[in-house]
């Protein structure tokens, strides 16, 4: 059962509110929002809902894509206390660890491509992105191959908000206010974002044509320079893009013709999201390197992994060269405790099976309803990851300017509804938890049909 949390009962709400809007920095947020409106406080969560002020609502993004095993659950405060009370912290520097962070690592293991044996503890989606960075270096170093420093990403990639993770992401607002240059490491290719760039191709020739995109920039910066391409199996933050099919094969293919590392960060997908414990298995591919992190314990605790293939290991470990890299909080007991906890759930009540047989289908089938809607194109899923892209003009895919805010106009009518999904650009993204029900799902198409018809016709009013 969730609780409710009250742990600064002295203070109302209005006083939390102003001391919110006085002192806290928020992620992602023009200030002027948090001037004009004071913030939502959010205060209690069960299940698939999340409660503040008086107001519940049904969450389809579970936080920010991570609570996969849903809000409140109290087998995981539980392993967090037991964990706590045991031992609250000690590090994992030189060669000491604790027996959550070794048995996690054992699991992990066993749950993870083949070959790929070994993993790394941090924080979060950015602190693992940026270790695999690090260690791509020092792998090809060790190899002595310096020259391999250029990373490839693609358009609309996203990856963190560190410096150097920063620097792969494909959106230019998220670089320009930090004067952040990627320079000559970093490379863009083409997104397999079909829908928006495919024209007249089906969508397998585009996804050959992406992939070649990925060859070209292989070869005009010369394969010795070329050190990895990291990507996202589906592109989240952007839009949940879903590959074409056999595109991540193909690149996988170029990147072992060239020489080249294969990263693939499944911050959001791994661990059960597209409906197989990893989206490498989901879209037959095999990366040299994988990045994890928000569903590995549901968020109830920061934690996150880099996992990387016997192949690599045998380099980097080669000999006695220390792998200057770790953080004060790497494979923190309690963290590894409540990821084993989550594990735990993953397994026992077969989530992971259940979103590839049942709630995947399901989802997709349902969602898919939504495009009898005018300002709807496409409506995309892997698993429960969807994107429901919105245009002006379904036959040419025509959209509307950003700057008119559709997808926010959408999103709102839908939160006066009782639902949460995430405006991303032109396109809502839905990320539910995996617990959420036949009947939720039902809900959120309602919900939403509701919402594009009640924007739509204030658009056709003017
Ligand atoms: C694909 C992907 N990689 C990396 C990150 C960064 O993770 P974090 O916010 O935990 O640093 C995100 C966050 O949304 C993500 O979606």
């Amino acid at each position: 059962m969730a609780q409710t949390l009250h742990l600064t009962p002295k203070l109302s709400l209005e006083e939390l509110q102003a001391l919110d809007q006085k002192h806290h920095i928020h992620p992602f947020t023009a200030a002027s929002a948090l001037r004009s409106a004071p913030p939502f406080l959010i205060d209690s969560a069960e299940g698939a809902y999340i409660s503040g002020q008086g107001i519940k609502l049904l969450d389809m993004m579970a936080g920010l894509g991570c609570v996969n095993v849903g809000y409140g659950r109290p087998e995981l405060a539980e392993a967090a206390a037991e964990a706590m009370n045991k031992l609250s912290y000690y590090h994992s520097f030189s060669a000491v660890s604790n027996p959550p962070a070794a048995e996690l690592a054992g699991r992990l293991a066993d749950l993870a491509p083949d070959g790929m044996n070994k993993v790394f503890f941090a924080n979060s989606g950015s602190e693992a992105n940026e270790t695999a960075l690090k260690l791509i270096n020092f792998y090809w170093r060790k190899k002595g191959q310096p020259n391999k420093r250029i990373i490839i990403t693609r358009d609309y990639a996203y990856h963190g908000t560190t410096i150097a993770t920063t620097a792969l992401n494909g959106n230019a607002a998220m670089l320009e206010p930090f004067g952040i240059d990627p320079g000559h490491t970093v490379e863009r290719a083409m997104s397999p974002f079909w829908y928006r760039h495919g024209g007249d191709l089906t969508p397998e020739a585009f996804g050959k044509k992406a992939a070649k995109s990925i060859e070209d920039k292989i070869l005009a910066a010369g394969a010795k320079n070329v050190a990895a391409v990291f990507l996202e199996p589906v592109q989240g933050t952007m839009g949940a893009v879903v590959p074409p099919a056999g595109y991540l094969a193909e690149v996988e293919r170029i990147c072992r013709a060239h020489d080249v590392l294969i990263v693939a960060d499944e911050v959001v997908t791994g661990l059960g999201r597209t409906g197989h414990w990893f989206a490498q298995e989901t879209f037959g591919f095999t990366a040299d390197i994988m990045t994890l992190a928000k569903g590995l314990s549901s968020a109830y605790l920061p934690i996150s992994a880099m996992m990387v293939h016997d192949s690599i290991v045998e380099v980097v470990e080669g000999d006695e060269t220390i792998f200057q890299h770790g953080f004060t909080t790497s494979a923190h007991p309690v963290t590894a405790a409540v990821a084993l906890k989550n594990l735990d759930i993953l397994q026992e009540e077969g989530l992971v099976d259940k979103i590839r047989n049942d709630l995947g289908p399901y989802f997709l089938a349902k969602l898919k309803t939504l495009e009898a809607s005018p300002l709807v194109g496409e409506v995309r899923a892997s698993g429960l990851f969807a994107g429901i892209e919105l245009c002006k003009v379904k036959e040419t895919r025509e959209q509307y300017p950003l700057e008119m805010g559709l997808c926010d106009h959408v999103g709102n009518a839908a939160m006066m509804r009782g639902l949460i999904v995430r405006p991303c650009g032109n396109v809502l993204v839905l990320c539910p938890p995996f617990i959420v029900s036949h009947a939720q799902i039902d809900f959120t198409v309602e919900v939403l049909a509701d919402a594009l018809a009640e924007i739509y016709t204030a658009i056709q009013a003017g």
